[in-house]
């Protein structure tokens, strides 16, 4: 119905009115051997869920509530290289449908003007050494004004929309958005990480400035050198000790 232009990203698509989550749906999906390349869409989700355990605002219509499922014969710790393969489809996707680029925050926050206008939560379900299937959650804010936005979110939040000036066909961008991704997954499983990195670098804004990574067990402020081949977040501390980040927030220093 979208008339894809793409192999194998996309060719299932579950499009449901309101869910609690996406990534509930592609779990159960994964469960029943949905094959690579299945996306479940949704209108609307009750609970939508951010990284961190925390809520993502998914209101009706306004935004794109996407799950993909991937399944890549690789070992587990690649997996947030798939983190950064989708951050970059999304600014290509958003570069291409509006003439804007987009900023990424490691690992995968994507900001327009310094706002959040996209985030990306990825799960994945593994053995000791082989990734069984990863499913990656792609929230877009595409047409919410700001007064959709409940106060605590307006000072960070934003959506195409608001930066744009005008609205977006939803159905076009998940399109452009497909076929980026499908490019860039595909050359990545050929040719590896290191053209990727190249690609998410050159929008990062976090590397060469001093920011604090805030982890579950503690902070650490430092210099960002940038990614290891494996897509973790180097910061360098006022000693000269270089810490090896996986997951955490970051905050750029002013
Ligand atoms: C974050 O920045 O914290 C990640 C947000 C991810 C939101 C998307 S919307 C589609 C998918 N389903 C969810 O419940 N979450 C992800």
């Amino acid at each position: 119905r979208l008339g894809l232009k793409t192999e194998f990203m996309g060719r299932h698509i579950h499009s449901e009115d309101v869910v609690d989550s996406t990534q509930k749906v592609a779990h159960r999906l994964v469960f029943e051997g949905a094959s690579e390349g299945t996306i479940i869409i949704a209108e609307e989700q009750l609970s939508g869920r951010g990284r961190m355990d925390r809520k993502w605002h998914s209101p009706k219509y306004t935004g794109i509530w996407m799950s993909v499922i991937l399944r890549p014969n690789l070992p587990p710790a690649k997996a947030p290289q798939l983190t950064l393969i989708t951050a970059v489809a999304v600014v290509q996707a958003i570069e291409e449908m509006t003439g804007m680029t987009p900023e990424i925050k490691w690992p995968n926050d994507i900001l327009l003007n310094g706002k959040k206008v996209t985030g990306i939560l990825t799960e994945m379900q593994a053995d000791a050494d082989r990734i069984q299937s990863i499913i990656i959650g792609i929230g877009i804010n595409v047409n919410q004004q700001l007064e959709d936005y409940p106060e605590e979110l307006r000072p960070i939040a934003t959506s195409l929309a608001i930066e744009y000036g005008k609205k977006l066909e939803r159905a076009e961008l998940i399109k452009v958005l497909l076929v980026k991704l499908e490019k860039l997954y595909s050359l990545y499983l050929d040719q590896g990480f290191y053209p990727i990195k190249l690609l998410w670098e050159s929008y990062a804004i976090s590397i060469g400035k001093n920011i604090t990574a805030r982890t579950i067990t503690g902070s650490i402020s430092g210099q960002a050198l940038g990614i290891t081949d494996d897509g973790v977040l180097m910061i360098e501390d006022s000693h000269g000790i270089v810490h090896h980040v996986y997951s955490a927030d970051i905050e750029l220093e002013k």
